[in-house]
């Protein structure tokens, strides 16, 4: 692939961090680059249940999700550069700027830890963006946790949970990936034992032609939608005990007022249910919706069936990234 310049956006240092910066240099800790380049995928995720609780003084609300790793991936590649500049060069040309959480969180880390050496990250993108499915959330942990692996940075898992937490709710899941039930803000995320049901062994992605503000469906969230941890506790239990949860708990609580507001989801699941999914649910926020099958090829028939329909629809499975997934060159 060819970068062209306009692809690639410098995200300079302020005034005020560079003073800070100097300030710091003493204690300053010099990033170690082994190499130069380091790749690491970045993989999505759905949500097994999602229970909005309430809303927060705060602004957010509490939640209790169970969400998994999917094994639809970006790939990103950082390279070690001769200044101390940020950059960023995205094949969706869209997200090439300093909002993307990729850079916020490579600044964070080198200014924790007031490290000068400078990195140009390359995003890849394949997970459909504002879709429910985390790539930017899982975009930033995988720089956070490639920085750390690649520079041999000391810091704790408070400094990651910190740092993770500050750049989105759902960037602490994407830290250990799997299978979890978070709760909080979506922050306190507890590892689930990695069983996934035979049921569920194929997984149907399909992306509606939208997008979706994650904050706009929060708002518009009607109290009357809000359930009790019933559910994500209920489907957390089974799992634990490598058992199927029920289906009835694979509740999502914005998905009925998702589907009332953006018809072209209501009619995505009645086509997924149409062409022979057994069971449909909103992932996250949406508007991505999943399908679970036992089987690859009535999964793959129904993918081709809503292709032909104009469907962008994946087909994937759940992965447990025990390790991240880092490759140091
Ligand atoms: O944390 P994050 O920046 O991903 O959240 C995006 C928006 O989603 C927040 O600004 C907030 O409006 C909403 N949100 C919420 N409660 C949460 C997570 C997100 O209200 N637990």
């Amino acid at each position: 692939m060819h970068w062209t310049n306009d692809l690639i956006f410098l995200c300079m240092l302020d005034k005020y961090l560079i003073s800070m910066h100097n300030a710091r240099m003493s204690h300053a800790q010099r990033a170690r680059t082994s190499s130069d380049v380091c790749f690491v995928r970045a993989y999505a995720k759905i949500n097994l249940t999602l229970d909005v609780l309430g809303r927060r003084a705060d602004g957010y609300h509490d939640l209790a999700t169970v969400m998994q790793t999917v094994d639809l991936y970006d790939t990103i590649c950082l390279t070690a550069t001769e200044d101390s500049q940020v950059q960023l060069a995205c094949t969706k040309p869209e997200l090439s700027n300093g909002d993307n959480l990729v850079v916020q969180a490579a600044h964070l880390v080198r200014q924790r830890l007031a490290i000068r050496q400078g990195v140009l990250i390359e995003l890849h993108k394949h997970i459909p963006m504002a879709a429910g499915l985390g790539g930017g959330s899982s975009d930033a942990a995988a720089v956070i946790l490639a920085l750390q692996q690649w520079w041999r940075l000391h810091l704790s898992h408070s400094d990651l949970l910190d740092m993770a937490t500050s750049l989105g709710s759902d960037v602490p899941f994407f830290l250990t990936g799997g299978l979890a039930l978070c709760e909080g803000r979506g922050e306190r995320v507890t590892a689930l034992a990695p069983y996934w049901p035979r049921s569920m062994r194929w997984l149907l992605l399909l992306k509606p032609a939208i997008s979706i503000s994650t904050a706009a469906v929060f708002r518009n969230l009607p109290a009357s939608d809000y359930s009790d941890d019933t559910h994500s506790r209920a489907v957390s239990r089974a799992l634990n005990a490598g058992q199927t949860p029920q289906l009835e708990d694979l509740h999502n609580s914005f998905e009925r007022s998702v589907l009332g507001r953006y018809p072209e989801v209501a009619r995505a699941k009645g086509d997924l249910l149409q062409a022979g999914a057994p069971f449909v649910r909103l992932s996250g926020t949406g508007p991505t919706l999943f399908a679970p099958f036992s089987e690859l090829a009535n999964a793959q028939r129904v993918q081709e069936q809503l292709q032909s329909q104009g469907y962008e629809v994946y087909l994937s499975r759940a992965i447990h990234p025990n390790v991240v997934d880092v490759n140091v060159y």
